[in-house]
């Protein structure tokens, strides 16, 4: 009853919390923030220098006393301090007139599968400590689902596949419930490391984490493409120190991202033979679901359907699927009641 008289005052907030991008959506205005999950810090005086795409474009490139801190690492918060900072700058952002008591927000926030109970707190505090009146946490995967409107509460299963930056989460689900499921550390920032370790390996060039994602989404792919495609890798020479520039085929850059391709589908196919019989004919017949920037690896589909032999479809717009998620789950209340993880919250 409070809480109802309190809402009015403020906009309920969506979050997705991700390793590499943090997304918020605020329930009658849609996405309003999203940039990437990182904080330029000013180390001599602790303040905050940026937030963001702006702290971004500052990593690598800062002198001794300023650091470019990406809060999350792998799904999981491992500073604790900023990443409450860069939620408290954003939820600021969007609640900024009459930011008081009185107009705290409701947030649900998605998170990896696989957090331990100190993970969830550290979540939940950072929300609480950066304005945050209740929170509610839901597992990604289920989140990704909501948001590509998949009927997640019926009892069929729908099997989600969220690569993002840090984790890759397979979940399948059915009844409002994950029922088997497995969060990997091997997604989007695995590729990029991929690259790096291959160009260093094959070329002797040492190139940063940038340009091995831009390398990446130029030429990347799982599968063969159509048309060959080449692309410059500049980096400094490991033999000579100064800086070099060489072509690279995407069948040179495929080659070095399959190992993590490779594991992703193996993981797949292991949930596939946890699952109970019922629920797999149901993915055999209604597919998998690819979201996160990940799905947007091309050929990364035909490489998982080949493999696995199931149908895989792309959900329309994968980077913003999991926060659209908590937005649809903010205007529904039964629906959040059913599918937000055991909470501690009111
Ligand atoms: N066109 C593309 N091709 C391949 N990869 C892409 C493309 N666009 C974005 N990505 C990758 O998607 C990843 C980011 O995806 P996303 O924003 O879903 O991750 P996140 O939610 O921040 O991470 P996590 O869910 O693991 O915490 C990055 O690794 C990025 O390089
Ligand atoms: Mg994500």
């Amino acid at each position: 009853m409070f809480n109802k008289f309190l809402s009015r005052f403020s906009h309920d907030l969506g979050i997705d919390l991700g390793t590499k991008n943090t997304l918020v959506c605020v329930d009658d205005k849609g996405i309003i923030i999203n940039e990437p999950s990182v904080v330029a810090i000013n180390k001599r005086t602790n303040e905050i220098l940026e937030v963001g795409l702006a702290a971004r474009k500052m990593v690598g490139k800062t002198p001794g006393h300023i650091e470019a801190i990406k809060p999350l690492v792998d799904g999981v918060i491992s500073d604790f301090e900023v990443t409450e900072k860069m939620l408290k700058y954003f939820i600021n952002k969007v609640n900024s007139e009459n930011f008081s008591l009185l107009s705290r927000p409701r947030v649900v926030i998605g998170i990896p599968l696989d957090l331990t109970e100190v993970e969830k707190k550290a979540v939940e505090d950072a929300a609480k400590s950066a304005g945050a009146r209740s929170v509610y946490l839901i597992e990604e995967a289920m989140a990704a689902a909501i948001g590509a409107r998949l009927p997640v509460t019926e009892a069929t299963a729908t099997m989600m596949v969220d690569i993002g930056g840090g984790t890759t989460e397979i979940a399948v689900i059915s009844l409002g419930g994950v029922v088997t499921w497995k969060s990997l550390k091997a997604a989007g920032n695995e590729f990029d490391n991929d690259i790096i370790e291959y160009v260093r390996e094959e070329f002797n060039i040492l190139i940063g984490e940038q340009l091995a994602e831009s390398i990446k989404i130029a030429v990347g792919s799982a599968v063969p493409l159509d048309a060959p495609q080449e692309i410059e890798v500049r980096g400094r020479d490991l033999l000579t120190g100064l800086p070099k520039a060489l072509m690279a085929s995407d069948k040179q850059i495929r080659e070095a991202m399959s190992r993590t391709v490779n594991r992703i589908i193996e993981n797949i196919k292991t949930i596939l033979e946890t699952t109970p019989p019922e629920l797999v004919s149901d993915i055999y017949e209604r597919g998998l679901f690819l979201s996160g920037g990940g799905a947007l690896l091309r050929g990364l589909d035909k490489a998982i359907s080949a493999a696995t032999k199931i149908p895989v479809k792309i959900v329309d717009d994968p980077l913003t699927c999991v926060v659209r998620g908590t937005g649809i789950l903010l205007e529904d209340k039964e629906l959040l009641d059913k599918v937000m993880l055991p909470a501690r919250q009111d």
